[in-house]
């Protein structure tokens, strides 16, 4: 694999090799891991603010023996009226590899078309996350010891979250049952939704039969303006009661930011599982690095 823009572009068995790489990357010994990557670089060339994914990368190459560098992109030369393609393209080829996260749909895969390193979707827009997807998989296949099987619900902003946009298409190669929970105004887009089977499709908050519930944020940004938000702001917001209402063995996950959708008193019950997940991002990073730089870990 050259580059990781969509994943529509990774088959099962990929997916698959992505997440026992990083199992055993997780299990492996910081010495050991630490001579993996020495001598390669990892470009980080975000154009939207990032906690998680940024960091997860960053640390991943640190953990490989690999170092990182970052382009700020509030004191680049964008300031000055460069492009954003001039900027990724000088800054991701000074690196062996580069992530990229930007607005606009698409942005990853044209860069993709004509860098010289491989090139990660850290997020393009309200497309793709595909990381954020091979950390969710890997977060519910540690849990349950597979995702063949699962009631899966996915509920919050389904038009506009690009991470619940990645994660159902991945799922469409697994037998699973899937619940698309969301208000009308933000349901999954149609051709998301079309390649899906077992999938049903409800705005009631209807979770207390879910293996997995994975939770999203509405994404404010991309809405048109400040009134069209307020009409799905906090739309569902769990609760103690809410979730404690969940079977004892389901879990709940979210990428993360979360703003209101899941109260803090949540954090401690058996269900949550969002701070472990990204947690999870470190050896499934370190996974996707080593694949696209063709190092056998
Ligand atoms: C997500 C994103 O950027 O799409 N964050 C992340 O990478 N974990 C989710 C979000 O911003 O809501």
């Amino acid at each position: 694999m050259d580059n990781l823009v969509s994943i529509n572009d990774v088959s099962r068995p990929d997916i698959e090799s992505f997440l026992d790489t990083a199992e055993r990357l997780e299990s492996m010994s910081n010495d050991k891991r630490a001579g993996i990557l020495q001598g390669y670089v990892l470009a980080t060339c975000f154009f939207e603010p990032s906690t998680r994914t940024r960091l997860s990368f960053q640390t991943a190459m640190n953990r490989l023996g690999g170092s990182s560098i970052n382009l700020n992109s509030d004191s680049s030369s964008l300031k000055k009226g460069e492009s954003m393609h001039d900027t990724a393209k000088v800054a991701s080829e000074y690196a062996d590899i580069a992530v990229l996260r930007n607005p606009y749909e698409g942005f990853a895969r044209m860069m993709s078309e004509s860098s010289e390193v491989p090139i990660v979707n850290g997020g393009d827009g309200a497309n793709q996350h595909p990381t954020q997807t091979l950390l969710d998989l890997y977060t519910i296949r540690k849990e349950f010891g597979r995702i063949d099987g699962l009631k899966i619900g996915l509920m919050g902003d389904l038009k506009y979250g690009r991470t619940v946009h990645s994660l159902a298409h991945a799922l469409k190669d697994y037998d699973v049952k899937i619940r698309l929970v969301a208000p009308e105004r933000v349901q999954m887009p149609g051709h998301i939704v079309e390649g899906l089977e077992n999938v049903e499709q409800t705005s009631e908050m209807q979770i207390d039969d879910l293996d997995v519930l994975y939770d999203t944020r509405i994404q404010k940004e991309r809405f048109p303006d400040e009134e069209e938000y307020r009409k799905v702001k906090g739309a569902y917001v769990l609760d103690r009661e809410t979730v404690g209402r969940m079977k004892d063995a389901a879990i709940l996950m979210h990428p993360l930011p979360r703003i209101d959708e899941i109260k803090p008193e949540v954090d401690d019950l058996k269900q949550a599982r969002y701070f472990e997940q990204a947690q999870n991002g470190v050896p499934v990073r370190m996974a996707i690095i080593a694949e696209l730089l063709g190092v056998e870990p």
